[in-house]
């Protein structure tokens, strides 16, 4: 794939500020992807918003209308496969994935969690490192697998944790970080620097064993 021949597909369930840092940078011309659509399954998430303000096209299913999570999963499919993503940039999409969700879009599906996995899967995590004493935090961009918050880690972006600040400005941080590394690791994506091999990165042509790790201030 070449530039802005990666079509991708941004799934987002509320204020979208990482959608906004790669509507940012690809106006900017600074990552090789074309923001093809944006899916919230909230209607009222602001990063439709976000999305419409920039052009892009957005698209909004409810959950609730659906017999269950791979009824909802297959209508989402059927919508985002209008645009024909190359890849899937999960921002804050807060629905847990049908394997056959999965199985769909094999190696083509990117997340961003706040935590340097594998440590602090799950929520809340800013205030579980502060509750724990961590010297660490951080934020890791990875494929999606089944496992959730489980997939093979593409890059992190790591700062120390000030024992005095609040799980909201630990937050705050994290997130000026995730603007940074999750357009990084998704524009590599769509330079075709990163493929998913059985369940195994290779970066420019070999394996990634561990993550990229950047430290941030
Ligand atoms: C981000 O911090 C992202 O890491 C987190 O949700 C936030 C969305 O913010 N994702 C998860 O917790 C996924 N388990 P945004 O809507 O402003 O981009």
């Amino acid at each position: 794939m070449s530039k802005s021949h990666c079509r991708t597909a941004v799934l987002i369930s509320g204020s979208g500020s990482n959608l906004q840092s790669f509507i940012d940078k690809a106006a900017r011309g600074e990552i090789d992807l074309e923001l093809s659509v944006v899916f919230s399954n909230k209607p009222d998430a602001y990063g439709l918003t976000r999305a419409d303000t920039a052009g892009i096209a957005t698209e909004c299913l409810e959950h609730r209308n659906y017999a269950d999570r791979e009824a909802f999963d297959c209508a989402v499919a059927e919508v985002l496969d209008a645009y024909k993503p190359d890849l899937i940039v999960l921002a804050g999409f807060m629905r847990i994935l049908s394997p056959w969700f999965v199985q769909h879009y094999e190696g083509q599906i990117l997340n961003i969690h706040p935590a340097l996995l594998p440590a602090y899967p799950g929520l809340d995590t800013h205030q579980r490192v502060l509750d724990a004493g961590e010297e660490w935090h951080g934020s890791t961009v990875h494929f999606v697998t089944e496992e959730l918050d489980g997939g093979p880690r593409i890059l992190q972006g790591r700062l120390a944790v000030n024992p005095d600040e609040t799980a909201d400005e630990l937050c705050a941080r994290v997130q000026a970080v995730e603007h940074q590394i999750y357009p990084e690791a998704a524009s590599w994506f769509g330079r075709g620097r990163l493929q998913f091999r059985d369940g195994h990165i290779l970066f420019d042509g070999k394996p990634l064993n561990e993550p990229v790790l950047k430290d941030y201030a």
